[in-house]
């Protein structure tokens, strides 16, 4: 998979994709990840990508040429185009699965005010939310997209088993989970987990991956 970011602080991704399983994946070359800087893409001595809003108010607003541009150098018929707003489709693990599958991912980050509208209504196919509220910029809701979607990419995850069983990936919490000691000053592991019967371990993490759901995220079991 290729996944372009565009921004205007492209510094702000040094830090995250070069540690960890992120790191490892596009070393294995299983993700070719590339940030530009909007501000190439520009003319003025001022490398301008904002304007004020057409009949006032506070902020500034992303320029639709710029953005305009940039897709015309990047995009290709496989590219999938996502605008990170906070007014857009509520990110779900089911989208990070969906987007697992793309050729090529490009993601707009906005900062200041926001966008053009024009840049929503003729230049991507999808607006995507990390949740109900509001971040400065589009940087760090497209490292949590890219950070979400990487990881179910087959091989990413060392054990792809790992996944399989993970919170949200079949509409359920993950099962509690320990490690050693088996008794941590009076505090015991459950017996079936030391027990080896893998039927008896997989039963009783199924009952406490749906116990726990009901209890936290009742909601889940709804959808
Ligand atoms: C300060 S916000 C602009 C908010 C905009 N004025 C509004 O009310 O919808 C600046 C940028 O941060 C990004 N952003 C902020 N919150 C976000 C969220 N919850 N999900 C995705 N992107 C977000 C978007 O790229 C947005 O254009």
């Amino acid at each position: 998979m290729k996944i372009d970011i565009l921004t205007i602080f492209p510094e702000m991704f040094s830090g995250p994709f070069k540690e960890s399983i992120i790191k490892r994946a596009q070393k294995k070359e299983l993700v070719e990840i590339k940030i530009h800087n909007l501000r190439d893409w520009t003319e003025d001595k001022h490398k301008t990508v904002d304007d004020k809003p057409f009949g006032g108010g506070a902020g500034m607003v992303m320029k639709i040429e710029i953005i305009d541009k940039a897709l015309n150098d990047l995009k290709t018929k496989k590219s999938k185009v996502i605008l990170l707003t906070p007014q857009g489709k509520v990110f779900k693990q089911k989208m990070a699965q969906e987007y697992a599958n793309l050729n090529h991912m490009i993601l707009i980050c906005g900062h200041y005010e926001g966008f053009d509208e024009r840049i929503r209504e003729n230049l991507i196919d999808e607006e995507v939310s990390i949740g109900d509220y509001v971040l400065t910029g589009g940087e760090i809701p497209a490292m949590v997209v890219v950070d979400s979607v990487v990881r179910l990419i087959p091989g990413v995850v060392g054990n792809d088993e790992s996944i399989k069983d993970e919170s949200f990936s079949k509409g359920l919490l993950e099962y509690p989970q320990y490690t050693r000691p088996a008794d941590y000053r009076g505090k015991k592991v459950p017996e079936v987990l030391l027990s080896g019967n893998h039927a008896q371990i997989e039963k009783w993490r199924q009952e406490q991956a749906e116990k726990r759901t009901k209890k936290r995220r009742a909601d889940l079991l709804k959808s």
